[in-house]
């Protein structure tokens, strides 16, 4: 797999802004499963802390390894949550739901704290949208939510999207942890990401879109042989 140690070196530079006592959203994706892995080592050492997964996968992969989770509806203070992203611009606004978990991850994020994104550097990007952005929509009306994505889109200057939905094994629609589709939106360029968000926002049938805006507040970079930390 490409850029292993460069996301492993990332995780593991997180880890700095843990502390006993804590509670820590978890992540989704193959940079965060290095930092739930190295947080289970140091929980294995002695660390008292809590995690919050922001999917299913990520609940199972933490149970595995000994972590403490809290049920969601327990939580009342999440003092910071790490995760990867697809896409980090260099104002921390991100593309993420490449693993569909992009609705528990925007919940947790926004209820942190603080929100620390791990990434190796190929995430790295001047604009957002080579990656597509991947935007969770109710199965129910799920065509015409799409033509709406469409025009939100267009609306807010990206040039002919091309929409389509995310299919897995049996060339089925992907079902996210919470039910629904996630109609992915090749983009090449999105030129005003606030815009873009809120428009997606007004749509009924977008449940949650992977644009977040303003939620990172510390992005770290992996290298092959260390980490840089941005604040923002
Ligand atoms: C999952 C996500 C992931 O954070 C994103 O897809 C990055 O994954 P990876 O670390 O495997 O590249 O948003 O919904």
């Amino acid at each position: 797999m490409a850029f292993e140690r460069e996301k492993e070196n990332a995780a593991v530079a997180a880890l700095e802004f843990v502390e006993d006592g804590m509670t820590i959203g978890l992540g989704t994706g193959s940079t965060a499963k290095f930092f739930v892995e190295a947080l289970a080592e140091e929980v294995a050492d002695g660390l008292m802390v809590k995690g919050v997964p922001t999917s299913e996968e990520t609940r199972r992969l933490a149970e595995s390894l000994g972590i403490t989770l809290l049920p969601v509806e327990q939580v009342d203070r999440i003092h910071v949550t790490v995760d990867g992203a697809d896409e980090v611009d260099g104002d921390a606004q991100l593309i993420k739901g490449g693993g569909a978990a992009l609705l528990r991850e925007k919940i947790i994020a926004n209820a942190s704290d603080l929100m620390i994104v791990i990434a190796d550097p190929s995430k790295q990007v001047e604009v957002l949208g080579a990656f597509p952005l991947p935007v969770e929509v109710t199965p129910f009306g799920f065509t015409i939510t799409a033509k709406k994505v469409y025009d939100a889109l267009q609306a807010a200057g990206v040039n002919r999207p091309r929409i389509e939905v995310r299919t897995g094994g049996g060339n089925k629609p992907v079902i996210t942890d919470g039910g629904n589709f996630i109609l992915d939106c090749r983009c090449s360029v999105i030129p005003d990401v606030p815009k873009a968000a809120a428009l997606l926002s007004t749509i009924p049938g977008v449940v949650e879109h992977g644009l977040f805006i303003g939620l990172a507040r510390t992005v770290i970079i992996g290298s092959d042989d260390g980490a840089s930390i941005f604040e923002y």
